[in-house]
């Protein structure tokens, strides 16, 4: 029996570290919790990232969860010491995953208005890549937006033009998606930037930082994903959760609601 992954997120965004974990692994057991009574996160202040971070790893852990991937770099960015705080076993984060895929010397952070503000990114990639030029953009309306699940939408694409604009304008060479709803904007960000500019998904680096957890890879053959150990629990609208994760992950799930002890 592989170990119980734990997954969260404020709503949807989780769903695409969630794609990329059973890419590589094939059938996991997991748990996904999407706190969409709270989503968006990106606007709230440090104490209640903290403590929301603090409710949810905690329920994580009472559902015996022993591995904790933290699919949501707002928190990831500022709670992920609450997170390790809380959790029974080993706590995985986007943002040191990212740091490490970055290859170029001109890079464009793109995230919520939280992780932007921190400097988490900046700071983890100078460390890691030492003279590199980080250019974090906050992106307050994206999340909103993709929640309400039109992905092509006119606001998006006048959202998108705005928030890459001074990252064009700094010439940066790749940029990282810094929020995991952003994945499911990849296709509109390339349309509009330039085919030199490379997307970095930090979901795949977590991945694969999984094998030390999951084992060998056991990557998808049908193309299928293989969602039959995953349960999916979310703190509010079951049903429109259900709806909007259908495309994302090729089938309806069954979603659950549940309630966190504060
Ligand atoms: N998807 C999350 C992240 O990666 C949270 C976005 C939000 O709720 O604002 O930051």
């Amino acid at each position: 029996m592989k170990p119980l992954l734990g997954l969260f997120d404020s709503g949807l965004g989780g769903l695409t570290v969630l794609r990329r974990v059973l890419e590589r692994h094939g059938a996991v057991n997991c748990i996904y919790l999407g706190d969409t009574a709270r989503v968006p996160y990106g606007g709230r202040d440090v104490e209640e990232l903290r403590r929301i971070a603090a409710e949810v790893v905690g329920w994580l852990r009472d559902e015996q969860v022993s591995t904790v991937v933290m699919a949501c770099n707002t928190t990831n960015a500022l709670a992920k010491d609450v997170a390790e705080a809380n959790a029974e076993g080993p706590v995985i984060g986007l943002i040191e995953a990212a740091s490490s895929m970055v290859r170029t010397s001109r890079v464009g952070v793109l995230a919520t208005a939280a992780t932007a503000a921190s400097g988490v990114y900046r700071r983890c990639i100078e460390l890691k890549r030492p003279g590199t030029l980080v250019v974090e953009q906050a992106c307050p309306s994206f999340v909103p937006l993709i929640e309400r699940g039109d992905l092509a939408c006119s606001e998006l694409r006048e959202a998108a033009e705005t928030y890459l604009a001074p990252l064009l304008e700094a010439s940066v060479q790749s940029i990282v998606l810094g929020c995991t709803h952003y994945p499911l904007l990849a296709a509109l960000l390339k349309e509009l930037l330039p085919e030199n500019v490379e997307l970095i998904d930090p979901a795949l680096g977590v991945a694969r930082e999984l094998d030390a957890v999951l084992g060998t890879p056991q990557p998808l053959s049908s193309g299928r994903l293989a969602l039959g150990g995953c349960r999916f629990c979310v703190t509010a609208d079951a049903d429109c959760f259900a709806d909007r994760a259908a495309p994302w992950l090729g089938e309806r799930p069954r979603v659950s609601e549940v309630l966190l002890r504060s």
